[in-house]
């Protein structure tokens, strides 16, 4: 069973991005031949400044090899290590209806927001089931919000497969029920693009400060409050242990504990469970040659997998 994702290298990852994507694919490389990249060509679409792209890049591969992607388990490269993806991408658009595409949240999110409508933002998604086509992945983790662009995926190479006879493999999504929609600081889904984020390793002393301006209502400190309806709370659950976590329940049903309180608890509890990561992590910037060596050999190892795919394609289709 091959296993694939992929993270765009587009800004610094947050605790969103590691509960809903990196963590169930740390997990899952255990479980079959896990391929994750970094979806470099993914993020020219919105990342315009070379010196950024390639900044973007580092901080991505260290920052999951600090979380615990193992390369001895799981192939790690990067997106344009391996061009046939490009190439893939155009045959597929051969197939692709326009109004699959049209039908994507994603481009009409993302001109909504402000990036120019290209045609690379409009085709992210044919370049998407390229990723996971030419490695005849079986099983993609993402996130919930990434659910159309499976479907999308599934339905051209189901087209292709009519088409031009059975060539690719058909992949199902894995998406994350737990956590599908960690959410920031403001209460809306953590995205670097609302820039209410909380970073895996950001700042000691401005992430404590970030996780002491999240809004609270003004209940007074020895009303009892409602922890269902807590940011606070939700976040605390993903870093603190069970114990705690009903600690911190019980002091919000109780009352008596203002928010301040609460705040402090759940960084103290962040800066905890990414500790370990974090001392890894300062391993791999004092050796940023193992890192390039670790993307290197991931990469050989992709093109040889996506290299006999694209004889299996380039044949169904006429073009070999
Ligand atoms: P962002 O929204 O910050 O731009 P990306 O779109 O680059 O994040 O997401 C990268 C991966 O992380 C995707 O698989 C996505 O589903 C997951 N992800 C992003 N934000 C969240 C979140 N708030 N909760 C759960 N998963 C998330
Ligand atoms: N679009 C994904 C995201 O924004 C990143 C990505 C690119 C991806 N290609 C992929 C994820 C292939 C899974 C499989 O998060």
């Amino acid at each position: 069973m091959r296993i694939l994702s992929g993270i765009q290298p587009s800004g610094r990852l947050h605790v969103g991005n590691y509960f809903g994507m990196m963590d169930p694919a740390i997990r899952l490389q255990d479980d079959g031949e896990a391929f994750y990249f970094i979806a470099d060509y993914h993020s020219l679409t919105t990342v315009h400044s070379p010196q950024e792209l390639r900044e973007n890049v580092r901080n991505v591969a260290v920052d999951f090899l600090a979380c615990g992607l193992d390369p001895a388990k799981a192939t790690f490269f990067r997106q344009s290590d391996v061009p046939e993806v490009a190439e893939l991408s155009w045959l597929l658009s051969t197939v692709t209806p326009m109004g699959l595409l049209e039908r994507c949240h994603s481009y009409k999110d993302k001109t909504a927001r402000g990036h120019e409508a290209t045609h690379g933002l409009f085709a992210y998604p044919v370049l998407m089931a390229a990723d996971i086509l030419i490695y005849d992945s079986h099983i993609v983790p993402v996130g919930e919000d990434q659910k159309q662009h499976l479907e999308v995926t599934r339905d051209i190479a189901l087209k292709f497969n009519n088409r031009f006879g059975d060539t690719l493999v058909i992949p199902k999504p894995k998406i994350r029920e737990v956590n599908a929609k960690v959410p920031g600081l403001d209460g809306q889904k953590m995205s670097k693009s609302y820039n209410n984020t909380l970073e895996i390793f950001g700042d000691e002393k401005a992430t404590r400060k970030k996780i002491m301006s999240i809004i609270t209502d003004s209940t007074p400190v020895e009303e009892p409050k409602d922890p269902s309806a807590s940011i606070i709370v939700d976040l605390y659950r993903l870093v603190a242990s069970k114990e705690q976590v009903t600690t911190m329940e019980n002091d919000f049903k109780n009352g008596g504990v203002g928010y301040g309180d609460f705040k402090k608890r759940l960084f103290s509890a962040y800066w905890e469970f990414f500790m370990p990561m974090r001392e890894r992590r300062e391993e791999l910037l004092a050796d940023p040659e193992h890192v390039d060596e670790i993307l290197k050999q991931g990469a050989l190892k992709a093109r040889e997998t996506a290299a006999k795919t694209m004889e299996r394609v380039r044949k169904a289709c006429g073009i070999q």
